[in-house]
């Protein structure tokens, strides 16, 4: 089976995203899910469904009967994510998965990164299982920026903790482009790859492409973390979402963000989307 490609987390904006690029190709695609019953367009589109939960060992086992290359997509149960993870990634290898794929994230390696724990844990249990292996160390979601550019754009102010940090804002497509294609690329060895965008921007870089995308004029303010953090909060954002986002702010501005996109395009044979391309794209996500 060692043309099928096994995809976790397919009912995910990422994992699906992957599951269908890889349809796309002519690829032969098992999709992985907690809930295989949410993926029946998938399967009408050509895809074998399988069920796969990290913590449910049974289920990680069967679905990987007999398949070679396997994406892992890491789970959104920030905090609870790194054993169940880990047993699933032993198990996987247990089974006889040659190759395994990972989302993880950018500057994983640093503890100083924010929420990178998890990842750091999982990228070290990848190395000691698998003697082959892809690290993606996605940059952070162009998309995450959405709510942020609404208020920015209705303030007149982009509002950061990030001092004089960059971001490689990367949008989720093209971070799915890159787990197709390390999954299609047939490598084998260990690699542990950047997925940045195509700029690496400051806060005032990215205000001044909010102004051109929106017509109206917009200002990055620089805030210390907590104060970011109280403006989240006070504009409803779930505290979970606030800490994670002002943390990641603090990470930027110690410059753990601050990637190129040259891995991105060796892997894909093409750079990704640029943020003015995908505000562009996506005007009714963030336009008042
Ligand atoms: N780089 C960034 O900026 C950024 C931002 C947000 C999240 N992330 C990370 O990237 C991942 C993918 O992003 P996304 O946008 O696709 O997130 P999402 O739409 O929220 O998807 C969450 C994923 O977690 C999977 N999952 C949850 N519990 C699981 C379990 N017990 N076993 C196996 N899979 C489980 C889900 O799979 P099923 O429901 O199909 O089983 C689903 O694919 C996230 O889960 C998170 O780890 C990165």
């Amino acid at each position: 089976m060692s043309n099928t490609h096994f995809v976790s987390g397919a009912s995910g904006q990422l994992g699906r995203a992957v599951v269908e690029l890889l349809l796309a190709s002519g690829a032969k695609v098992i999709a992985g899910s907690r809930s295989p019953e949410k993926l029946m367009d998938l399967k009408a589109a050509g895809a074998e469904l399988r069920r796969i939960d990290f913590t449910d060992l049974e289920s990680v086992k069967s679905a990987l009967s007999g398949v070679d290359r396997a994406l892992f997509v890491s789970t959104d149960a920030v905090g609870q994510r790194q054993g169940p993870q880990i047993q699933a990634l032993q198990a996987a290898a247990q089974v006889g998965v040659k190759h395994l794929v990972y989302t993880s994230l950018v500057s994983a390696d640093s503890p100083e990164m924010a929420i990178s724990e998890e990842h750091r844990a999982t990228e070290i249990a990848i190395q000691e299982a698998f003697s082959s292996y892809t690290l993606l160390r996605n940059n952070l979601y162009a998309e995450l920026l959405f709510g942020a550019v609404s208020q920015a754009v209705s303030s007149g102010q982009l509002v950061t903790a990030r001092g004089k940090g960059k971001v490689a804002w990367v949008s989720r497509q093209d971070c799915a482009r890159a787990a197709a294609a390390a999954l299609e690329d047939g490598f084998e060895g260990r690699r542990t790859l950047d997925i940045a965008g195509p700029h690496s921007l400051t806060g005032e870089e990215t205000a001044a492409i909010l102004q051109s995308v929106s017509g109206q004029p917009v200002q990055h303010l620089a805030v210390p973390a907590e104060a970011l953090k109280a403006g989240m909060l006070s504009a409803g954002l779930p505290p979970m979402m606030a800490e994670i986002l002002s943390a990641f702010d603090v990470s930027a501005s110690k410059g753990l963000l601050d990637k190129s996109a040259g891995d991105l395009e060796a892997l894909t044979g093409k750079g990704g989307r640029t943020l003015q391309e995908l505000l562009e794209a996506n005007r009714s996500a963030w336009a008042l």
